[in-house]
């Protein structure tokens, strides 16, 4: 291997020092740093400067979006390409990096990048699942994994952690987030940031962030993908943007411009919200790259021709633009023109050498690519062992009638669904760098768990649809079975006969959420509905695993399935996690951070929502009061719910005084008790509500959590200590504030299930 170091070549004087660099400077920058980077950019022609904010897409099989994949060799060589995204593998990363260290004018070397968004080989479950687990250390034990996977192929970069609040579950992205409520969500966004980036950016195990979709792309009109926004600040500031501000907190290294229109200005042109809110309000330093082509876009949007938008993307102080052109093709001539400043590109160009400087890349532009290393790390035994626990994790009981689970370990199992003998629909979204050919399958996984203790037959059950141009739509690369619906369900039911109890895996299919898989049905596809009504005909027991990425409306399978849990989309160990938790080696302690709707028409829904001037209880109606008349108000499943295989008692919240200080604190303690008879994890909530208030407040708002391990009988106090800081919101004048008056405090088991007391803020 040739080792090549640009910055052994600037230090040790062979670069032409040109004097007068315009560029500014980033805080984070040392001395030495700076006076390297300014050398370097005194070196660069405007051209090649510009080159450095062009991401563009690898030729191959990766593809995440619209544009056409060209040839990249050319523009490499001459300086212009300053990312790539959407390569995986060691020797490609090589021998691009190659390419541009040693056969481009300056040598500077890419920056590659890839959505590792959970898990790079070793697959965690989608976000949204692992939000569930209510646990940001695993979060960052998963990020640290992903990451040291990733590095060792060569990528430095991934486009995660998403932290876009949805409220609305046809948005099929809502499978990337953390779910409905800001704050866990940032704490999530946080974990993320600190498993990818680690403490020393230049370290061989660490990638850096990419904080995203900047900004409400999640609250998408009618959950249709790359939807308008349109939103008041006070809205945005106290619902929507904590969780951005609490990942730039935590020293993410870029941020990514959503899609959508906000307020009649697309992200990528927005500089209120780049510029403005996320530079000079948060202090963000790093670099803002646009989603893919978002720039080009615009043009969509009508916001004119490729140098208008070109022009407002830069003044938005949008650094990069991925995949859209724009840069590439506009810039050279705008500066020529007067319409952008040399000074922009340079701040631009200056802000993404930063990070490849932070990455290490001068070094040694090859750090991150160490093949006998990937040999070993990629999906290694720790890594997958980790995976398994943390999987366990996420798995949410939502029902679970008489007990039934979890199940025992002998007799006969009837494991049905097409879902259970897929490696592919394991991982769900975003898993373009999964290697299904190294997972089992739950089948297998079932078969080989069980071996010699109890008899496991899988059968496939249906399609994923009746329709089958749909049921393409949900498979994308995936092939649908070529057996008839009836030949299946023939099968399915001579299957379930033969049990002892049934295991249907029913739900979504991985293409159904994720990017641009927006629906309008989120109840089951009537093809797996149909046959799940035939296995409980039967007269056999059935347990309903539910693979989804979205919250479903399962209304119909609350009232008629006895047991029913949901396992997401597992990821690669999901076969051996499923059968710790089914099987009792494991009480599932997963809780919901998104709200299950009875009902479509009920969305967008979600628990922090406010009042309205005629409230109705959550299970009436009544004429002249907010609510609908054919279906209540009521969740499926409330926030933060989520079962054991034992039972929880909460006593009465002890506070330890009625009123708080500006300045001071009170703690409010209960006492949980394990009143079943298993060992189990409770998660004991904490929420406040502001009774009366400037501006309207939330009906609720998540405060605080816990985990508390019991086994049966055992009690434990649970204290939360509560501060003036964690009642402030933002008024109407946009002034984060602490008001005084009274409030409403809730501990409970779910955002429903809950005791109350009140203190006043004096
Ligand atoms: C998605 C991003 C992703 C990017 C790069 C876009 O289509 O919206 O989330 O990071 O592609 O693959």
């Amino acid at each position: 291997m040739k080792h090549f170091s640009l910055k052994s070549i600037i230090a040790a004087g062979l670069a032409t020092i040109v004097a007068g660099c315009t560029s500014q400077t980033s805080t984070q920058m040392s001395g030495e740093e700076q006076k390297f980077i300014s050398e370097l950019m005194s070196n660069m022609t405007l051209e090649e400067k510009i080159g450095q904010l062009n991401l563009l897409p690898a030729p191959g099989p990766i593809v995440t979006g619209i544009s056409e994949q060209t040839e990249i060799v050319s523009q490499i060589k001459e300086g212009m390409v300053g990312s790539i995204l959407n390569i995986k593998g060691a020797d490609a990363i090589r021998e691009y990096q190659r390419i541009a260290v040693e056969e481009s004018r300056l040598g500077i070397p890419i920056l590659f990048g890839l959505d590792v968004i959970h898990g790079y080989q070793t697959e965690f479950p989608i976000p949204l699942a692992v939000s569930c687990a209510w646990d940001t250390l695993a979060v960052t034990e998963s990020a640290v994994i992903a990451a040291r996977e990733a590095a060792t192929d060569g990528i430095a970069w991934t486009y995660s952690p998403m932290v876009d609040i949805c409220r609305d579950a046809r948005w099929g992205r809502i499978a990337e987030g953390n779910g409905e409520d800001p704050w866990l969500s940032g704490l999530i966004g946080q974990a993320y940031v600190r498993g990818y980036q680690g403490d020393d950016l230049a370290g061989e195990e660490t990638i850096l962030a990419c904080l995203k979709h900047y900004a409400l792309y999640g609250a998408a009109e009618s959950g249709r993908d790359y939807n308008t926004t349109d939103m008041s600040e006070n809205r945005m500031f106290n619902e929507y943007l904590l969780p951005y501000k609490m990942s730039v907190e935590a020293g993410v290294g870029s941020v990514m411009t959503s899609f959508n229109d906000i307020n009649g200005t697309p992200a990528s042109a927005n500089k209120w919200l780049m510029n403005d809110v996320l530079r000079e309000q948060w202090g963000f330093d790093g670099f803002l790259v646009t989603d893919y082509s978002a720039i080009f876009e615009m043009k969509a949007h009508g916001l004119g021709n490729e140098d208008v938008l070109t022009e407002r993307a830069m003044n938005a102080t949008v650094d990069m633009d991925m995949c859209g052109n724009c840069y590439i093709n506009q810039l050279t001539r705008l500066v020529k023109e007067g319409r952008i400043t040399e000074r922009q590109i340079d701040t631009a160009c200056e802000r993404v050498l930063h990070a490849k400087y932070a990455l290490g890349l001068f070094d040694d532009p090859y750090r991150y690519i160490n093949k006998e290393k990937g040999e070993k790390e990629l999906f290694k035994a720790e890594n997958r062992a980790a995976a398994r626990r943390i999987t366990a994790e996420t798995f949410v009981l939502l029902k679970n009638e008489g007990n039934l689970l979890p199940l025992e370990k002998k007799g006969r199992i009837a494991l049905i669904g097409p879902v259970a003998g897929s490696k592919a629909q394991l991982t769900g979204c975003w898993s373009v760098s999964s290697d299904y050919s190294k997972y089992t399958t739950i089948y297998e996984s079932m078969s080989k768990y069980l071996e010699g203790k109890a008899e496991v037959k899988y059968a496939e059950g249906c399609h994923y649809s009746y329709d089958p141009e749909l049921e393409k739509h949900f498979l994308w690369n995936d092939s649908a079975s070529t057996r008839s619906h009836k030949e299946l369900l023939d099968e399915a039911l001579a299957t379930a006969r033969w049990a002892d109890v049934v295991v249907a895996v029913l739900g979504e299919t991985k293409e159904m959420t994720g990017e641009a898989a927006s629906m309008c049905n989120i109840e089951m596809q009537a093809s797996q509905r149909d046959l799940l009504e035939a296995l409980l005909k039967t007269g056999k027991p059935v347990v309903l695993l539910l693979a989804n990425g979205r919250p479903m409306a399962l209304k119909w399978e609350q009232e008629n399935v006895p047991a029913i849990m949901d396992i997401w989309f597992p990821g690669s160990e999901a076969g051996d996690a499923i059968c710790d938790v089914l099987f009792g080696d494991k009480a599932p302690m997963g809780h919901l951070t998104t709200t299950f709707p009875q009902h479509a028409g009920q969305l967008p829904i979600y628990y922090n929502h406010k009042n309205t001037g005629r409230p109705i209880g959550e299970n009436d109606y009544a004429k002249y009061t907010s609510g609908y008349l054919d279906v209540t108000n009521a969740p499926l499943y409330p926030f933060g719910y989520g079962l054991s295989y034992t039972t929880f008692e909460m006593s009465d919240i002890d506070l330890s005084s009625p009123t708080m200080n500006a300045d001071g604190s009170i703690d409010a303690t209960v006492i949980v008790t394990n009143t079943g008879t298993r060992e189990g994890t409770a998660l004991i909530q904490l929420y406040t509500r502001d009774l009366i208030a400037s501006v309207t407040r939330p009906v609720q708002e998540l405060k605080g959590f816990q985990h508390c391990t019991l086994k049966p009988g055992a009690s434990t106090p649970v204290k939360f200590t509560i501060t003036p800081d964690m009642l402030r919101f933002y008024d109407s004048q946009l002034n984060y504030i602490n008001e005084k008056g009274d409030f409403d405090l809730m501990i409970g088991f779910n955002c429903r299930d809950v005791k109350h007391e009140t203190f006043t803020l004096e």
